[in-house]
């Protein structure tokens, strides 16, 4: 599947890590909105507050999605509507299939747009284009879909693919270039999976030895698992100086797989999304790091987007899309991607705790007592 989605835009490549708080972000986010508000509108209101978001995830095994997107962005099309507006959600639970069954039913109930995150961002084309012909607005959430989007809702998804690559090589210190990685990449048919893939490649080429590399169906952990035992049949258990996880349910998958083959110090592994699970590991020195998105600014960018766009509200719209991206069938579509950061034992509090994504008492569970009080965390 050809997908090489590339931004053309005033996206800044970050050469470092970018390591601010978010919440500083979330702030200047919503400030765009009330800074624009309704009597700066381009055109008068096309609907009212009484509109209907549909909303398709793509999987409940990413604990994001459920945890912090769905009722993210419909506590946020609530609050920009006087309670009157609502979600209309389903998940897809990884199926291409059953996400286009629930896309259909979205149309054949008159949602007045939806946002999708693409199981398989190619196969909901066909989708999308009905969307379009039944005259309902589609923004593509978080993966860039095909066909005839009116708007991408994600982060710089190469720079995530750069900070995880960037960690290992940083992590394996001088003894990068003669050690031996292991890749564990994403769904090929999610989009972001061949840019964190490009991204990292970029840092790990030519400053480590990629001994073995997997595509991971449908990003499923027991996937990663089982192709993680496969690579230590392959390469050694001692051979392997780390691994490169796309995501953080791989990467619990990858460090179950390298216990139970007898590993008693487990060598750095990344990951993505800052699961709750994740954290912990991080905090018992088990997983090096993982990308914190913020699903917060994600969510409010995506539901502000929805509603500026059922009410007619172009320069809100505008605002909220100072970039562009071209997908493989479309050009310049209009695109709001929020910072990445990575999240290691160092920063967890002036990350993920500061921005109230997880309290130190979600993490600090007994079990971890001691290893938060080891890095200060309390
Ligand atoms: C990606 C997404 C990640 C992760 C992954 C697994 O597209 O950007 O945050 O959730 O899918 O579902």
């Amino acid at each position: 599947m050809n997908v090489s989605p590339t931004l053309s835009s005033t996206v800044r490549r970050l050469p470092h890590v970018v390591a601010v708080s978010l919440s500083t972000l979330l702030l200047a986010s919503c400030g765009v909105i009330e800074g624009v508000g309704d009597s700066s509108s381009s055109a008068g209101p096309k609907k009212g507050d009484d509109i209907t978001v549909g909303l398709l995830l793509p999987d409940r095994e990413t604990g994001r999605f459920e945890r912090f997107d769905y009722p993210l962005i419909k506590k946020r099309v609530a609050a920009l509507t006087n309670d009157k507006g609502t979600v209309r959600y389903a998940n897809a639970g990884a199926s291409a299939k059953k996400q286009s069954t629930q896309f259909e039913q979205m149309i054949a109930a008159k949602v007045d747009v939806i946002l999708v995150d693409a199981v398989d961002a190619k196969a909901i084309a066909k989708d999308i284009q009905k969307a379009k012909d039944a005259a309902i607005p589609v923004i593509a959430y978080d993966r860039l879909a095909q066909g005839p989007i009116d708007a991408y809702v994600s982060h710089d998804n190469e720079l995530v693919g750069q900070v995880q690559g960037r960690a290992i090589v940083g992590a394996l210190g001088d003894k990068a270039k003669t050690s031996k990685i292991v890749m564990m990449n994403g769904s090929v048919a999610d989009p972001n999976t061949a840019l964190f893939k490009q991204g990292a490649l970029s840092e790990l080429n030519g400053n480590v030895i990629i001994a073995k590399q997997y595509d991971t169906r449908e990003w499923l952990p027991q996937v990663a698992k089982a192709n993680m035992e496969k690579a230590i049949k392959a390469i050694g258990l001692n051979n392997i100086a780390a691994v490169y996880s796309a995501n953080d349910g791989m990467a619990g998958a990858v460090i179950d797989a390298l216990k139970e083959a007898g590993a008693t110090k487990i060598p750095p592994v990344t990951g993505q999304d800052a699961d709750l699970a994740a954290l912990q590991r991080i905090v018992a020195g088990e997983q090096f790091m993982t990308v914190y998105k913020s699903f917060l600014l994600e969510a409010d960018n995506a539901a502000e987007l929805a509603v500026a766009k059922v009410q007619d509200h172009g320069i809100e719209f505008d605002a909220l899309t100072p970039d562009t991206i071209d997908s493989p069938t479309q050009q310049d579509v209009p695109a709001s991607l929020v910072p990445v950061v990575a999240v290691t034992q160092d920063n967890i509090k002036e990350t993920v705790i500061q921005d109230g994504v997880y309290t130190v008492k979600e993490i600090c569970t007994p079990e971890y007592a001691a290893d938060c009080a080891a890095i200060g965390l309390k």
